[in-house]
């Protein structure tokens, strides 16, 4: 098809927080779809925040990291422009993991870590839900919830990070198992919504009385912290857990871009101290995980208009610095938060 388009190539390495300037825009020619390929056009690319350990210029260990210059790559959903591939055919609408351009050639039979470009089923849900919902954030919280913490009905979880996109799922997924779901989030607004979408009780971690509000959420203490953050806001829920809670360990975004040591003191001492008098049990999980059992469960859930799926789009290719950026920073949107590149032909 020829012509230009747009990517986003990795221009500095993140000291901290990324910033829209560590991004550059660049025009790159349109790949064509050689033997075995077929040429994506980007829909809508997932800013998440693990991308963030692939742009540190030493790395910590696991992630693979970027050179400078390179194009930014991560989840996405797509659709077949032209296909080499006898499994996909021009018009199919994909998620995998592509680059941050608007255009992408992928092989198939060749396929990264993830595996080929899952198909897509326009009827069954918007596309834009196998990023979110029915994608890895959905993926992610069924497996914290259900697998790792072993959730029961009648139990209490607190979730922190409780308006992104895994922190609403686990909260819903809590409810739809019976369960008492406490959320904890920045500001006023992130908290309405999640009382809109279920919670029972949330605490706003920005506010001066956050330590307050925890406390008056969970009278009772909880039986499972769904871990996202780390720092104070882990500091403020561990005392409020039960003897034997769970805490599944599924992010701790405070952190990251700090090193293996973080900004200190060291509060490893008291965070033992809870685990070895409290009996807690750690656990954490990342990655992909096994099975359609998590997203077979969260369809069913849909379909009976027991979750929901927010989502937030803010428009174009070049809006992705900023967007990448505010995850760490922080935004008003709740849910999972999209760039959408191109509409849907
Ligand atoms: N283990 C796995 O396989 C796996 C997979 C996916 C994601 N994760 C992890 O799960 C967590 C949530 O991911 P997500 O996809 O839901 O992200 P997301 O939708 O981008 O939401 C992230 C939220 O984290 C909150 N946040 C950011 N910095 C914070 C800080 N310093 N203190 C407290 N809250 C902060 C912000 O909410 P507020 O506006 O409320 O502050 C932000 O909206 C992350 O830690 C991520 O790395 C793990």
């Amino acid at each position: 098809m020829g012509g230009t388009m747009k990517q986003v190539v990795l221009a500095a390495y993140a000291r901290g927080n990324p910033k829209p300037s560590d991004f550059r825009i660049e025009e790159a020619p349109v790949p064509a779809a050689g033997d075995g390929e077929i040429l994506l056009r980007t829909l809508y690319i997932a800013v998440d925040p693990l991308i963030r350990f692939s742009l540190d210029e030493t790395l910590l260990s696991g992630a693979s990291r970027m050179e400078l210059g390179a194009v930014m790559a991560g989840p996405s959903v797509c659709q077949v422009v032209a296909s080499n591939h006898p499994g996909y055919a021009p018009g199919d609408f994909v998620e995998g993991r592509t680059p941050w351009a608007e255009y992408s050639a992928v092989a198939p039979d060749q396929p990264d870590y993830r595996g080929p470009p899952r198909k897509l089923d326009p009827s069954l849900a918007p596309v834009s839900a196998a990023l979110g919902a029915l994608g890895g954030p959905g993926q992610t919280a069924y497996e914290g919830v259900v697998n790792a913490a072993r959730l029961k009905a009648g139990e209490t979880i607190v979730i922190s990070a409780a308006a992104g996109a895994v922190g609403s799922m686990a909260g819903q997924i809590a409810k739809a198992l019976g369960a008492r779901a406490v959320g904890i989030a920045g500001g006023a607004a992130k908290c309405r919504a999640l009382l809109d979408l279920g919670f029972d009780a949330v605490a706003d971690y920005k506010a001066t009385g956050f330590a307050d509000q925890l406390k008056a959420a969970l009278p009772e203490g909880a039986d499972v912290y769904f871990e996202n953050v780390g720092g104070d806001v882990t500091m403020a829920v561990l005392p409020l857990l039960k003897r034997g809670a769970r805490m599944p360990v599924c992010g701790f975004i405070a952190y990251y871009g700090m090193g293996m040591e973080g900004p200190g003191p060291d509060r490893l001492p008291g965070f033992y101290r809870h685990i070895m008098a409290k009996g807690l049990e750690i656990k954490g999980f990342a990655g992909i995980f096994a099975g359609q059992a998590g997203l077979n469960a969260i369809a069913g859930w849909m379909k009976e208009g027991r979750i929901r799926f927010p989502e937030a789009v803010v428009e174009g290719i070049e809006a992705a610095p900023q967007a990448f950026s505010s995850v760490f920073t922080g935004h008003d949107h709740v849910g999972k938060l999209l760039v959408r590149v191109a509409p849907e032909a």
